[in-house]
């Protein structure tokens, strides 16, 4: 069967291999004694969004050396190889863009944009580290990471698109994801829902390994290339 519409989902995981650390697995992500489950949360963005930044902007300074790796260039050429493909991330590191995926459905944000707190506005950050501006230019009010943080609603157009793309696609891939965040792990139970193929590509089991048709467990950079 050749496969006509197909989903990628996409965590952490693929962009291990260009040297951006993972949240879970090989020590848990950490900042000032606080497990990122906390630092990044709605509750820390009204208490003292200072530190959040400050969590923020030391990640954005490691993206400044970061590359996209080959798993995100290959994905980058699968929208010219299938009649129909869906790239979907829950990254928020802006690799998939940067090799070349110019929509990307970003269901946690981008690290690289900022959000005014009070009318929304948002600012293009990319390589300014730390963040600025820290006000918005508009209203005055102060500005926070536009990402989705623990506690707070994935985008609602992002997740309605990915979510029909699941529903129709007849092949989804779930690559490099620990598959414990919902709602975007329910996109690949949606998809095998409505009969798709799934294929997963993790060097270690998930949650998700026992439903996927398929379970590939080797390193996205080397793998997704030979596909
Ligand atoms: P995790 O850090 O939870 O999981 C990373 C996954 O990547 C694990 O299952 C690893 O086994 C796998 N992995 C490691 N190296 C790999 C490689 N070279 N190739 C392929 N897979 C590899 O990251 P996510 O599942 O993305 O949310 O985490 C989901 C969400 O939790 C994140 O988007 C973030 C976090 O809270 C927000 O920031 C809102
Ligand atoms: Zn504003």
């Amino acid at each position: 069967m050749k496969a006509r519409s197909v989903v990628a989902l996409t965590g952490a995981g693929i962009s291990a291999e260009s040297g951006v650390p993972t949240f879970r697995g090989g020590g848990s992500a950490v900042w000032k004694g606080m497990p990122f489950d906390q630092i990044s949360s709605a509750r820390m963005v009204r208490e003292n969004l200072p530190e959040v930044w400050e969590w923020f902007d030391y990640r954005r300074g490691v993206l400044r050396d970061c590359r996209p790796n080959p798993a995100h260039f290959a994905l980058a050429e699968w929208k010219r190889r299938f009649a129909e493909f869906t790239l979907v991330t829950q990254n928020v590191d802006d690799l998939h863009r940067a090799a070349g995926s110019d929509d990307v459905i970003e269901l946690h944000g981008n690290i690289q944009r900022s959000r005014c707190t009070r009318c929304g506005k948002s600012f293009d950050i990319a390589g300014i580290v730390p963040h600025e501006p820290d006000r918005c230019d508009d209203c005055g009010s102060k500005v926070r990471p536009d990402v989705v943080l623990f506690g707070e609603m994935l985008p609602y157009d992002a997740f309605e698109t990915a979510e029909r793309m699941a529903r129709k696609c007849d092949l989804f891939f779930v690559i490099g994801t620990s598959a414990l965040v919902y709602p975007a792990v329910g996109l690949a139970e949606i998809a095998k829902h409505h009969g798709a193929f799934l294929v997963e590509i993790n060097p270690e089991e998930t949650p998700m390994s026992d439903v996927c048709d398929v379970t590939i467990r080797a390193k996205a950079g080397e793998f997704v290339p030979l596909l």
